[in-house]
């Protein structure tokens, strides 16, 4: 198991799926973790639950990020670990997404992980001990192999694997040992596959389908990647995408 004791993570998008189970997952490996979420109850008990802290926090607001950060800070007295993981579907194509549609769906998936990794690395430069940190984005196999159904989610996943790559390489630059790496989750049995199945009836068993495991990711799986990219067993891992998606992408559609 990694071992994250000492270090301080920030999670947005606790309170559910791929999120709690990070926050659990970091947790368990010594972590001390600050969860965020939209939604209080859920991410304030998980949170509660594994004795981590949590806040509200929209993602999307550009302005309210440093604050976040700021109060990880003061509780833990340093940040080394992000985890820009909350995300939102649409279930909207090229012919039906509207304006209002497109500009939420690319603010919390795209602009919120900018955001998020523009003020950890504010924090992370300042860490005792010097500039380090990890930064993990959650992206999608949808940034590879787009959803026809959902332009806005696959096109904000796909510009995360880069935004990723551009982070990760300015701070290397920099002479930083802050790294930036993108996890690329598949089909994963959570609540924004539950909400992408009221939009297309089907689409679980259909993606399940496309593992040549034949079957769903537990989030838990996930976080696991997580919390490796997250440790300090990969020092020279950055820029680099970690698929996590049961062979799904590896196989020749015609089988
Ligand atoms: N489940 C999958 O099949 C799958 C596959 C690939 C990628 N992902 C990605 O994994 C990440 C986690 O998703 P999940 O599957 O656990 O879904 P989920 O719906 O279970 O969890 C997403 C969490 O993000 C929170 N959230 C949504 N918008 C937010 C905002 N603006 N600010 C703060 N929090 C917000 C939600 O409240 C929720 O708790 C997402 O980025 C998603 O795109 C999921």
């Amino acid at each position: 198991m990694p071992d994250l004791s000492g270090k301080a993570a920030l999670v947005t998008g606790c309170a559910s799926g791929i999120g709690a189970a990070t926050v659990r997952r970091l947790a368990a490996d010594g972590a001390r973790v600050f969860g965020t979420d939209l939604y209080e109850a859920r991410g304030k008990a998980l949170c509660e639950e594994v004795g981590a802290r949590f806040a509200v926090q929209d993602v999307s607001d550009r302005a309210l990020w440093p604050e976040i950060v700021a109060q990880a800070v003061e509780a833990f007295g340093r940040l080394d670990i992000l985890v820009n993981n909350a995300g939102m579907v649409t279930g909207k194509s090229i012919g039906e997404v509207d304006d209002g549609t497109w500009d939420r769906v690319l603010a919390v998936n795209l602009t919120g992980t900018m955001a998020g990794c523009r003020a950890a690395i504010a924090a992370m430069v300042d860490n005792p001990g010097g500039a380090k940190g990890s930064i993990i984005n959650i992206a999608s196999t949808t940034a590879m192999a787009p959803l026809p159904t959902d332009v806005g989610y696959s096109a904000s996943k796909g510009a995360v694997r880069v935004l990723s790559k551009s982070v990760a390489t300015w701070c290397a630059k920099a002479g930083y040992a802050i790294r930036c790496n993108t996890v690329i989750p598949g089909a994963t049995e959570t609540g924004i596959l539950d909400a992408a199945e009221a939009d297309m009836p089907g689409l679980k068993a259909a993606v399940a389908a496309t593992s040549p495991m034949n079957r769903l990711a537990d989030p838990a799986e996930t976080a696991a990647a997580i919390s490796f990219l997250a440790s300090d067993e990969c020092p020279f891992m950055t820029g680099a995408e970690m698929l996590v998606d049961g062979g799904a992408l590896s196989i020749h559609p015609g089988f």
